[in-house]
């Protein structure tokens, strides 16, 4: 079912820790439309353990440790990145504005793994407290396999009506179109589930937002294979062969034959395609086909 204006807005919390931090004012790398959708959703279903995927300088991190501060309820947040610096400033380590705000509010339970992808760190994030993550936020890089098979990674460690929030949900509908930055959005719409969507006004003319949420139900287990089935898609961000390896290594033995029956496929479809399209530069030739249609109608001398 779609929930459309359900989640209660709420600004204030990234405007209360930006001013505590003043370093988060350009920090941020949401829009305020989306910061204060998240904060609606954490205070709605007041997750008790919360993962976030996806970091870059923390802007998120921190407006969510405000909003958790503010709620009062007990929590904890543990953020994993691929990366260990931001790529703009490296003398700056990825959440850096995540570790700021978690100082000048004094939340104790609050913990980076950087330089690490969620599968390899998945389980052991899951073994040190009791009970399952109630509350996961992607934000990665938005093209296939990308957000989904982080999401399938994760799964088996949500809790049972655990809410799962997606960004850019509507990246490849960017001017001029990214048709390949379709990640969020085919797990957005494959998976089944509760979903919630607010009307951004600030996205003029079909006020479509950019990001959403799914609850998970016992439906999204029943029809985990509509995910995987998305992952036959083409992967115009392969992984490297250890990347592959701590995928294969969860999914294996958290999944049912027949997903890993389909997952098998893609994975070998795709290594054998994307030959093709990832020779030498990346996404070369995905861009030249992006260019020309982004030409075709219009968009583009
Ligand atoms: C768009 S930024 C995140 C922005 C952040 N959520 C915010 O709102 O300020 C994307 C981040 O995802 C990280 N990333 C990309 N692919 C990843 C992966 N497979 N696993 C974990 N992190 C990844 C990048 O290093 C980058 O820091």
């Amino acid at each position: 079912m779609y929930h459309v204006d359900q989640i209660s807005l709420d600004y204030r919390p990234r405007e209360r820790v930006a001013r505590i931090v003043p370093e988060l004012q350009t920090g941020v790398l949401m829009y305020e439309f989306d910061s204060a959708f998240v904060c609606g959703l954490l205070q709605k279903f007041k997750p008790r353990r919360i993962l976030e995927v996806g970091v870059a300088n923390g802007g998120t991190t921190a407006v969510m440790l405000q909003c958790m501060k503010d709620l009062g309820t007990p929590f904890s947040l543990r953020s994993v990145d691929i990366l260990t610096k931001t790529p703009k400033n490296p003398s700056r380590e990825i959440g850096y504005l995540g570790v700021m705000a978690a100082e000048a509010l004094d939340v104790r339970d609050f913990q980076r793994r950087l330089g690490v992808i969620l599968p390899q760190v998945i389980e052991s994030l899951a073994a040190e407290e009791e009970g399952k993550f109630g509350f996961l936020i992607l934000d990665t890089n938005h093209s296939l396999p990308g957000e989904t098979l982080d999401f399938l990674v994760a799964f088996p460690f949500l809790s049972p009506n655990a809410v799962v929030c997606l960004h850019d949900i509507r990246q490849n509908q960017k001017t001029p179109p990214s048709p390949y930055k379709i990640g969020s959005n085919a797990l957005f719409n494959s998976v089944v589930a509760e979903k919630y969507v607010n009307t951004d006004a600030t996205r003029i003319p079909d006020y479509y937002p950019n990001t959403g949420a799914f609850q998970i139900t016992k439906d999204t287990s029943k029809y985990i294979n509509n995910v995987f089935g998305i992952l036959t898609e083409n992967w115009l961000r392969p992984l490297n062969e250890s990347s592959l390896a701590a995928y294969n290594d969860v999914l294996r033995r958290r999944y049912a034959e027949e997903s890993l029956w389909i997952y098998e496929k893609a994975v070998i479809m795709n290594y054998n395609s994307t030959r093709f399209v990832v020779p030498k530069k990346r996404f070369s030739n995905a861009r030249k086909l992006i260019g020309r249609f982004a030409r075709k109608i219009g968009l583009r001398k």
